[in-house]
């Protein structure tokens, strides 16, 4: 695959975070950012060379499941403390801070867990008394069995636990600094203050990071790469990434950008004509709607398998796709909306086996000799989100819900037919309707839809025996779709849509909540 170099350049030089495989890291890049500064998360072996390359501001080591003095550890380039940048060890990071420097780490006699109250012991840049409104105490969130049990040399202890232990210790000389708890995470009185101290006080970033500078310097960037009689050409989902992107291009490239909306039929009632309503009359480019609506039904046809379905769609996509891409003459790049979210998972899950073939257009530049364009590589989903609103994308578009791209297909057990496209559409269309009656719960979840199981069950229709679909309700919630918790809707929500099914799609004999998490389920049934 041809990969441009697309990224935007920085004001201000990162901070690096070295993943050590804690839960919380993705937070602690977060928390940077929303500090306005720029970082970048690496794996823990990345190489001191690789990083000097970098030019960090400061390097953060993340917490992880390990215990430092154990045979197989993860541990960093030694060569990474002799840089003289300003590293903030958090938990195992602390530890292993401690550890690569000469200092003790064992296993403590008590493991602790949860909220513990410290005490500072010694102001200093990172902790201090004026953090905590005069306090010396604050409470912290902990979640570790080994600790540090003699400090590196030069380091001392800037707070400490009630039973004595270390709670933070730092080398003010260095800018080197270890938490033995959470900052990221909001258990942490003033976690993100101190996370701010070690940003500002310690490694005086520049807090450039913001979405307008991104969004300028963004389209400064596409120019930069397009030359001024190539052509771009991006698909279009109608979801927040792939939407971003469209207006991006637009912005720099105007007529030299074609967004195709391959409308495939397996989108939730009335979606269409939403994505064609908003792009149509925004854009100064090329916007394309292929209703293709029948083909893809046609292919569909028959076909029970889940793995089939998904690589018909997926090579339906493709060939439409390209059949529409190829009336505009010689196409330079394809735009994607990746994420940063994306880059990581790709990067850092050495084992990630094929759960489900996800169809999107990963099969596009190999196959029609584009060059990839990536402007959203480097954003987080919240902060694709707050670009969008800057560019102007209606909220409709800007806060959907993940949405698979082979639809309602994946919804379907069974054949996909116009008939059962039918049925779950309305029924997904009253769920959606009577959600927005209950905001709270729709911020909750990470997506709620209705399956059509394929199982026939028993109703009464017209005071007749009948059979018909079994209907199931899903309601997870997620961070990132990779696990994921069941939910109860409010059973008033569940009347009310049980209610609203059973007088407006009688076909449906029976509605039934799915209350399995993931794993062991996947959130999507097929
Ligand atoms: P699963 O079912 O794998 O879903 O637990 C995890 C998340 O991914 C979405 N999903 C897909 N997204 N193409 C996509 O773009 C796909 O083929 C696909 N399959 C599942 C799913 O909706 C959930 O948010």
């Amino acid at each position: 695959m041809n990969s441009s170099k697309n990224r935007v350049h920085k004001d201000s030089t990162p901070i690096l975070i070295l993943d050590f495989g804690g839960q919380y890291t993705m937070l602690i890049a977060r928390r940077v950012r929303e500090a306005q500064v720029y970082c970048e998360i690496l794996p823990y072996h990345t190489g001191a060379e690789t990083i000097k390359q970098k030019n960090p501001t400061g390097i953060i080591l993340s917490g992880g499941p390990g215990s430092v003095y154990r045979s197989g550890a993860p541990s960093c380039d030694p060569k990474i403390f002799d840089l003289g940048i300003p590293i903030l060890g958090i938990c195992y990071g602390m530890q292993l801070l401690a550890f690569a420097l000469n200092g003790e780490v064992m296993e403590g006699k008590k493991s602790e867990y949860g909220k513990t109250l410290v005490t500072i012991s010694k102001d200093n840049s990172l902790l201090s008394s004026t953090t905590f409104e005069g306090n010396k105490t604050f409470f912290a969130w902990m979640s570790h069995q080994d600790e540090v049990s003699r400090l590196p040399t030069g380091f001392e202890t800037i707070a400490t636990t009630s039973d004595g232990n270390i709670a933070a210790m730092g080398n003010p000389t260095l800018g080197s600094y270890g938490l033995q708890f959470h900052p990221e995470v909001c258990h942490t009185d003033q976690g993100t203050k101190i996370l701010r101290n070690f940003l500002f006080q310690v490694c005086k970033c520049n807090p450039a990071w913001t979405t307008e500078n991104f969004i300028d310097k963004a389209v400064e960037e596409i120019k930069s790469i397009v030359g001024p009689h190539q052509k771009v050409v991006c698909a279009l989902s109608g979801g927040v990434d792939s939407s971003v992107v469209a207006f991006l291009l637009d912005v720099a490239l105007g007529k030299r950008a074609i967004s195709i909306f391959v409308d495939h039929g397996l989108l939730r009632e009335k979606e269409n004509f939403q994505i064609v309503k908003t792009f149509k009359n925004r854009f100064q480019g090329n916007f394309i709607h292929v209703d293709a609506q029948e083909s893809f039904l046609k292919q569909l046809q028959g076909i029970t398998n889940p793995e089939e379905k998904r690589k018909i769609i997926g090579n339906q996509f493709i060939e439409v796709f390209q059949e529409k891409a190829s009336q505009w003459g010689k196409i330079d790049y394809l735009a994607q909306g990746t994420i940063y979210s994306d880059v990581i998972e790709s990067g850092s899950l050495p084992s990630s086996q094929t759960i489900k073939s996800h169809h999107n257009v990963g099969g596009l530049p190999e196959k029609l000799g584009f060059k990839l364009l990536e402007p959203l590589k480097e954003l987080f989903k919240d902060e694709v989100r707050e670009v969008g609103r800057k560019l102007g994308l209606p909220e409709a578009i800007i806060s959907r819900k993940p949405f698979p791209g082979p639809g309602l297909a994946v919804r379907i057990i069974g054949e996909v037919n116009k008939h059962h496209l039918t049925l779950l559409k309305k029924a997904d269309h009253i769920l959606q309707d009577e959600l927005e009656n209950y905001p709270s719960f729709k911020e909750e979840v990470w997506q709620f839809f209705g399956v059509l199981t394929g199982i026939t069950a028993v109703g009464i229709l017209h005071e007749r025996r009948t059979t018909g679909p079994a209907l199931a309700l899903r309601a997870v919630s997620s961070e990132d779709g990779m696990t994921a918790e069941w939910l109860y809707p409010p059973v008033e929500l569940l009347e009310a849509i049980t209610k609203r099914i059973n007088q407006e799609v009688p076909e449906i004999s029976r509605v039934i909540l799915d209350v399995t998490s993931k794993p062991p389920g996947t959130i999507e049934w097929e």
